[in-house]
């Protein structure tokens, strides 16, 4: 047996020997480079390409059964954008992906008191621009079935008129906004459905573990940690 001494991955705080052919599939490229590129804020330096296979698995499980899809949490659109195009969403007629965010930003006060001292704030010089909102929309333009819903949640989760979810995305950076929105919409998630938590496994994101691995336990579950640092919950039948 051989086997190379360099890793097949090594990013955004995972590095790998196991296989990783998906990084040369033309497909996965053309749905990953669409979900990278975002006008002026595209972000050359970010290398999430094992966040962003993980989610399109999310993605085709969600696909199985009935329901729309949710991100809390957008920013440019790399993950929702990867999928709208390796799914072909635009032709999905029967199904809407919501995507809500700020567009400018962590709302602070949203923060508690470990988060801040962990000084997750400092999200926001990266995430702060007036641009975000009018790139993503043009970015999304073609998907007819895209909808963008600015503002702070949980205060915007009533827009969302989903009556079903299959596939909900959390990746809001902190505690607060991100339990809110997974117990609105829990009980509108399908059976088979997936949650996809960004951040579950981030050292920095201690205090959404602890808050994730208390929500998940009140329903019987447990949260799959991932060394991507995501997590992924499915609703059982
Ligand atoms: C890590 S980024 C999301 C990245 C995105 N999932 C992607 O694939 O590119 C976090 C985003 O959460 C948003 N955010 C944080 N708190 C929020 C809240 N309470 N309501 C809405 N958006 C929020 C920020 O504006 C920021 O754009």
């Amino acid at each position: 047996m051989t086997e190379s001494n360099q890793p097949q991955y090594n990013a955004d705080g995972l590095a790998t020997f196991h296989n990783c052919e998906f990084l040369s599939d033309p497909r996965f490229q053309n749905a990953y480079r669409f979900g990278m590129q975002v006008g002026t804020l595209r972000r050359l330096d970010l290398h999430i390409e094992w966040r962003a296979w993980i989610a399109l698995w999310a993605a085709e499980q969600a696909l199985l059964v009935p329901g729309d899809f949710v991100e809390c949490g957008v920013h440019t659109g790399i993950l929702s954008g990867t999928i709208a195009h390796w799914t072909g969403f635009a032709k999905r007629a029967d199904r809407t992906m919501w995507l809500l965010d700020t567009f400018d930003g962590l709302p602070e006060e949203q923060l508690n008191d470990g988060e801040r001292a962990i000084g997750l704030q400092a999200y926001n010089n990266d995430y702060r621009n007036q641009d975000t909102l009018a790139q993503v929309t043009a970015k999304f333009r073609d998907y007819p079935n895209i909808r963008i819903v600015p503002g702070a949640v949980p205060g915007t989760l009533a827009q969302v008129t989903a009556e079903r979810v299959a596939y909900l995305s959390i990746d809001m950076n902190m505690a607060l906004p991100e339990i809110a929105a997974a117990t609105h919409f829990w009980p509108k998630l399908s059976p088979g459905g997936v949650v996809l938590l960004d951040d579950y496994n981030w050292m920095p994101h201690i205090h959404q573990k602890r808050a994730f691995d208390a929500f998940a336990a009140e329903r019987g579950l447990r949260v799959l940690g991932l060394p991507t640092g995501q997590g992924i919950l499915i609703k059982p039948p």
